[in-house]
């Protein structure tokens, strides 16, 4: 039976992140019975908020794939009875250490407190004349706590959820390490992206880190990663015969990711106009897609082993070209008598910023499997439609005895393989199909999995697995220091390039398709973007 107790804390529990995905996943997690018996929730930010205010503002912010379902109403009392706050400076010893305070106190008294209210009486936490602030007054209890590992006793753990700019994070890491750390359990911090904008500011923010953590100690998160689809790429690869096989430049002709947002920065202009699409979407969620797709069979699915094979797959890349780039911003178009604004109408947006909200890029990897096949990306804001694939053609079946029989000569006889990340989940796989009758006409057909008819579960968040996997230590979907250093030196060139010659991006209208940019640079790679249709 395990006694020990984990504390959460979300560090920017005010914050946009914190309210719409980390909250609603942790609840999640409590609802499916997923969270260790004992856990404790603690929401830390600069704003005054009580443990009451906390909760009503996660109750209001709960929309998560869970919160609709019938009977869900006490379940979400008795997580925000797990739920508290503190307020406090990102670069406060002094609050993180007030904090450190609280969460021995709740770890201490809770494993009693969560027995109490779950199962011997309605222990309300919120009535007034019992609060943690009387048990807080039980110093005895405090000094018993550092008794209990010694007697093969409970451990308390403790993850801390950096959700918080850039610019406070080293110091909040250095805060949490000395002053709120677990003294008889593990530490961990799960840390958000940015990473840095380049190779340089993101090795300095490694060392930072090092100097107060050690690496088995960070998360660094992508919830790319934490979707399903994505998940499931290696399950796709390794555990089907009739795929891995094909998996190199004898059979796949050319692979691209994709990733489309049907609206503009809203609202966060100022943080994007410091990154822009590149380092927004491109260096991180679809290089870690491509490194999955692409790396070697690992020698297990130990964390380590998989991270290696991503690492080695980065490295035989080659750094992006400029050549190999088009890059874009959305300008305001007119629909339907509604004018929808141009990426610098945002007044967070720096006048005449040329920060772009689109890309298109051709990536190659100089291994033995995959030379000279291109990896194309896409990746924009305020295009027409949001969605997430990777696309891989395969090769034209050489003397196909068919090739007069197609409707259309256009790719006659290329298969497509099509994993929808998002939405609708689906793997589609393209194929040529006789059309019934008594002619012989082929076309494509397709062979499809499309997770809403198969499957009756609901899919998971990417935040719900990824903070699931940091309870449990399994670092598998976290990105480790090297690959970091690998996928920056992908970018770093190209993206300083760019900012110093001041390159115009191609303008798109709101709702477009996005530059017309995108199809010459695929045409000189002989590819056509699968997802015109
Ligand atoms: C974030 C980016 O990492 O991913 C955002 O910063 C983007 O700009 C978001 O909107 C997309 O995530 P999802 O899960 O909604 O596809």
């Amino acid at each position: 039976k395990d006694e020990s107790t984990v504390s959460i804390t979300v560090v920017g529990a005010s914050g946009d992140l914190a309210k719409k995905k980390i909250f609603p996943a942790l609840f999640a997690l409590y609802y499916e019975g997923c969270l260790p018996k004992h856990f404790t929730i603690f929401g830390y930010a600069r704003s005054k908020m009580t443990d009451a205010e906390l909760r009503n503002m996660v109750s209001k912010t709960l929309a998560c794939r869970i919160d609709k379902r019938e009977n869900c109403g006490e379940k979400i009392d008795q997580f925000l009875k797990r739920c508290f706050y503190h307020s406090g400076q990102y670069d406060s010893q002094e609050n993180f250490a007030e904090l450190d305070k609280k969460l021995k106190e709740h770890e201490v008294m809770g494993v009693w407190v969560s027995t109490l209210t779950e199962w011997i009486i309605p222990f309300r936490l919120s009535d007034k004349n019992i609060t943690f602030d009387y048990w807080s007054q039980m110093d005895t209890a405090l000094l018993l706590s550092e008794d209990i590992p010694s007697k093969g006793g409970r451990v308390s753990n403790r993850l801390f959820y950096l959700s918080i700019p850039p610019n406070i994070f080293i110091d909040a890491v250095k805060c949490t390490s000395s002053s709120a750390s677990s003294g008889i359990g593990w530490t961990r911090v799960i840390v958000e992206k940015p990473f840095g904008r380049d190779s340089d500011s993101s090795a300095a923010l490694t060392k930072a880190l090092k100097q107060y953590l050690e690496e088995d100690q960070i998360f660094r998160i992508d919830h790319y990663l934490g979707k399903e689809l994505v998940e499931n790429l290696s399950v796709l690869r390794f555990s089907n015969l009739i795929f891995e096989p094909l998996w190199s430049r004898q059979y796949i002709r050319n692979v691209q990711l994709i990733f489309s947002e049907d609206f503009g920065t809203e609202g966060r202009g100022g943080y994007f106009d410091n990154y822009g699409i590149l380092r927004d979407i491109m260096q991180n969620h679809l290089l870690q897609i491509l490194a999955l797709f692409a790396m070697e069979t690992p020698v297990s699915l130990d964390a380590e082993d998989i991270r290696n094979e991503k690492v080695k797959v980065l490295r035989s890349m080659r750094p992006l070209q400029l050549e190999d780039v088009v890059v874009g911003q959305y300008k305001s178009h007119t629909k339907g008598g509604v004018t929808y604004p141009a990426y610098i109408d945002d007044n967070t947006v720096p006048k005449g910023s040329l920060t772009p909200t689109f890309a298109a890029a051709a990536l190659f990897i100089d291994n033995a499997r995959w030379d000279g096949v291109p990896f194309l990306m896409k990746a924009g804001k305020a295009l027409h439609k949001k969605r997430a694939e990777i696309r891989v053609q395969f090769r034209h079946v050489p003397g196909n005895l068919y090739n007069q029989n197609f409707e259309t000569d256009l790719d006659q006889a290329t298969n497509e393989l099509i994993i929808r990340v998002q939405p609708d989940e689906a793997i589609d796989l393209k194929i040529n199909n006789k059309v019934p009758g008594l002619g012989m006409r082929l076309d494509h057909s397709n062979l499809n999995l499309h997770y809403a008819a198969r499957y009756s579960k609901e899919i998971p968040d990417a935040y719900e697995r990824l903070l699931l996997d940091a309870i449990e230590g399994e670092r598998r979907l976290f990105i480790r220091s090297d690959e970091l250093d690998a996928a920056w030196a992908l970018f770093t060139p190209v993206l300083k390039e760019l900012e110093e010659k001041n390159i115009i991006p191609e303008y798109y209208p709101y709702g477009s398709r996005g530059p017309v940019g995108a199809h010459y640079l695929a045409a000189r790679y002989n590819v056509r973007w699968g997802d015109l249709g």
